[in-house]
């Protein structure tokens, strides 16, 4: 059933844990790295490193070009129509996103605009938001969901009047829902209104079209998608970043400073201020590089098999005594399964699991007004990439079993 077999290529998935195997199935929170991404890192740091942008010496000028070459890979990756200025390198989704609220919202969001959000949203997709909201008297509206754990487009056009952005998550990291994007942006396209994608969930499972999603601004994180942390995209059509404000001050996003003033950097360096993460965008790189080779078509086909498999497994071994969230049908979700069992808190399961090398997240995954939604504090949750397989989803389903005899 599975056709990816890719284990190998993660050294830290041979390692054990309380002697046994390590399964991990924690990937929505930060997934594990392959090979080429550490050697890429550790080769760059060996041969290559002086800061970019500045230098003019041999090293100085092939670090550039390992830099940029790296932005290049990564425009190509999401389709990009004009990377070399429309991707811009971030610390990760939430200061892509607060990189959005504080330059582009400042200055085109007045009181009494609207902001519509999703009852589904990270807290990096709804702070940011709250926060500006708060400065500048907007009015936040927020999209429910309805039984099947779906985005509730019921009341869309009513809702996006007055709306000058929309701003969602791409695909839910609690329930996997994965919204109708195109056909959202379409509708607030229509009514006026820019459209945000949190693409966090998205970029590292899917195959990602910015034209095809029809979105105006796009955020990911290298660490969820087999690179480093410290290392995040902002894609943003051109026309928007050439006429918004630089979001950081400091070197590198200068083109003059005076005593009495600046002029800015043009794209994509006006918006990174300061010496760039520049060893992780080579490893995000050379992340991108091992996703292409693999085929992000592959990578989906994979995860949606397995997730079937998950869903199929547990439900017919917990029966009732399970209760999954999200939607039952796998080709409209991600590989991510977050469950409550009987009244076993998430946080006992997940120690219980860990004994038995199995890790999964329990918590309120950063999505409180989804979990009073949901109506519980928290969930546990096992989240499936690439380099899982059945072998993982059994050793999960025994380790539950194991949780069931314990709690009685
Ligand atoms: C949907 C979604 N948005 C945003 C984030 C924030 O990502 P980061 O912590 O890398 O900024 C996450 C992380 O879990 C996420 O799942």
């Amino acid at each position: 059933m599975s056709s990816i077999a890719c284990k190998a290529d993660f050294p830290l998935l041979s390692q054990q844990v309380h002697g046994r195997r390590i399964v991990y199935l924690d990937s929505a929170s930060s997934s594990q790295r392959p090979q080429v991404v550490l050697d890429t890192m550790d080769d760059y740091y060996r041969t290559t490193h002086a800061n970019v942008h500045r230098g003019i010496y041999a090293i100085a000028e092939e670090a550039d070009r390992r830099y940029e070459g790296a932005r290049m890979a990564v425009g190509g990756f999401i389709g990009a129509p004009d990377p070399e200025h429309e991707v811009i390198f971030t610390k990760n989704t939430t200061e892509a996103i607060n990189l959005v609220s504080s330059s582009w919202g400042r200055c085109n969001l007045r009181a009494g605009d609207a902001v519509l959000l999703t009852d589904m949203d990270h807290h990096s997709n709804i702070v940011p938001w709250l926060t500006l909201a708060e400065e500048r008297s907007l009015e936040l509206r927020w999209l429910g969901i309805d039984e099947q754990y779906r985005l509730d487009l019921s009341e869309l056009d009513h809702q996006l009047d007055g709306v000058k952005l929309v701003a969602c998550t791409a695909m839910s990291n609690v329930l996997g829902t994965i919204p109708p994007f195109a056909q959202i942006a379409e509708r607030a396209h229509s009514a006026g209104a820019l459209v945000l994608a949190d693409a966090a969930q998205l970029v590292p499972h899917l195959p990602t079209d910015v034209g095809s999603l029809g979105c105006d601004f796009l955020a990911f994180s290298a660490h969820k998608m087999l690179g480093p942390t410290g290392i995040g995209v902002l894609w943003a059509r051109r026309a928007l970043l050439e006429e918004m404000p630089p979001f950081l001050g400091g070197g590198g996003m200068i083109r003059d400073v005076r005593h009495d003033g600046f002029s800015a950097n043009v794209l994509p360096w006006k918006f990174e201020a300061g010496t760039p993460p520049i060893a992780e965008a080579v490893g995000l790189g050379a992340a991108v590089g091992y996703l292409e080779s693999t085929g992000m078509e592959a990578v989906r086909k994979h995860e949606m098999n397995l997730t079937s498999y998950a869903l199929d497994t547990l439900s017919e071994r917990f029966g009732e005594n399970l209760r999954i969230f999200g939607p039952p049908d796998a080709e409209e979700r991600g590989g991510v399964i977050s469950f409550a069992y009987r009244d076993v808190h998430p946080h006992d399961m997940a120690q219980v699991l860990d004994q038995s090398g199995v890790c999964v997240r329990a918590g309120h995954h950063c999505t409180k007004p989804l979990m009073r939604h949901l109506g519980v504090s928290a969930t546990a949750r096992a989240s499936l990439y690439l380099y899982n397989d059945e072998s993982d989803v059994d050793a999960l389903a025994e380790a539950m079993a194991k949780a069931d005899t314990l709690f009685g």
